[in-house]
């Protein structure tokens, strides 16, 4: 029994396109597989427009950049999420202003975004946190009232659904991530997906140094190297034929982790809203303050299941730590939370292990 947290599947599929591309020679940036893999992922989105990047902080960047936001722009975001979710915040030169998460579901509090209002706020990107999809109605609400941008941080959520609508579409622009732990991996990629074609097709000019290519190498403006390569878009491609064989997999995992651990031994799991469902790219759950997680963790890991921690609150690290409010939510997560084996490469057989080690050490 080999048992893995995140790893990627790669097969057949993958081999055979990628060997496509190779025998091709057109192994960078041009090449037929970025369009289609740019069209397959709106098709499956049912949204006009996506475009590739080299990565989910990239799409992020180009999000913010593409929607105008600056210097002295004020952009609210969780404290709980991956650090890329407010780097690009930095990279425009506006300032992130850090909401607290709701403690069932882990994300975004809607209560709290208000709360970070300024008139200087431009935009808020809500994360949909381990694939768990936000509260949008509420997160939507607000933005109408206060005329603000929402750019959807859906870079764990790929085929996660709130209100009959995949998570990314919901909000102004929406960013995925197709680095190698996702649900689909292109090695290292992403994707900005809209309805509004015209700012789609700028920032495909701009991600490609912001060439006119009418003109020869001729740049209006300032561009970026952002482009996905055309191995990187065969790989996506492949990886979209499996989609939906990965989302219900997740989906199984979650729900035998639930089945087994729910109300049990003080597991909780996040909470989904009505109308929502998670992609659950991972399952997490926290323990009880009696829980020793490193403990636990080493426990595991002896018995070969590897877990990860949450993430630590982005207030908590160096450039983000001037704002001295307490994010009560934030913190309790990341001490009590652990993020449980989720790739597509283990069986339903690996889960049912998984749990069975877990109550064991749990009840020793
Ligand atoms: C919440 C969140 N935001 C942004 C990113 C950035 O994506 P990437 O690693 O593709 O740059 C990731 C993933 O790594 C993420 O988990």
């Amino acid at each position: 029994m080999h048992i893995e947290l995140d790893a990627p599947s790669l097969g057949r599929i993958e081999k055979d396109y990628v060997t496509k591309v190779i025998d091709s020679g057109f192994v960078s940036t041009f090449g037929p597989f970025v369009s289609e893999f740019e069209e397959k992922f709106a098709g499956y989105l049912n949204i006009r427009k996506a475009v590739s990047t080299q990565s989910g902080t990239a799409a992020l960047h180009m999000a913010l950049y593409e929607m105008g936001i600056g210097d002295g722009d004020e952009v609210i975001v969780p404290a709980l999420t991956f650090v890329a979710t407010v780097t690009p915040v930095i990279y425009v030169n506006a300032r992130p202003v850090f909401a607290d998460v709701e403690r069932d579901t882990w994300n975004i509090d809607p209560k709290e975004i208000e709360r970070c209002l300024s008139s200087r706020t431009k935009a808020i990107i809500p994360v949909h946190l381990y694939g768990n999809p936000c509260n949008m109605d509420a997160i939507m609400k607000i933005a109408e009232k206060y005329k603000l941008l929402v750019i959807e941080d859906a870079t764990e959520s790929l085929g996660a659904v709130y209100g009959g609508r995949y998570t990314g579409t919901i909000g102004d622009l929406g960013c995925f991530s197709f680095n190698g732990n996702k649900t689909i991996t292109t090695g290292g990629g992403g994707m900005v997906v809209g309805d509004d074609e015209n700012r789609l097709d700028h920032i495909k000019f701009l991600v490609n140094q912001a060439r006119d290519e009418s003109r020869g190498y001729y740049h209006p403006e300032i561009g970026f190297n952002y482009r996905m390569t055309n191995i990187e878009a065969a790989l996506g491609l492949a990886q979209m034929e499996r989609l939906g064989i990965f989302s219900e997999k997740k989906r199984r995992f979650s729900e035998i982790y639930r089945e087994e651990l729910d109300n049990t031994l003080d597991v909780s799991f996040q909470g989904q809203y009505g109308g929502a469902a998670s992609s659950w790219w991972l399952t997490c759950v926290t323990f009880s303050e009696k829980t020793d997680l490193p403990s636990l963790q080493k426990a595991l890991r002896e018995k070969g299941v590897p877990t990860r921690r949450v993430f630590m609150p982005v207030t908590e690290f160096p450039p983000f730590a001037n704002d001295d409010h307490v994010f009560t939510n934030s913190r309790e997560i990341y001490e009590r939370g652990l993020c449980l084996p989720s790739s597509t490469l283990n069986s339903e057989d690996d889960v049912y292990y998984v749990c069975k080690t877990l109550k064991e050490l749990l009840s020793s």
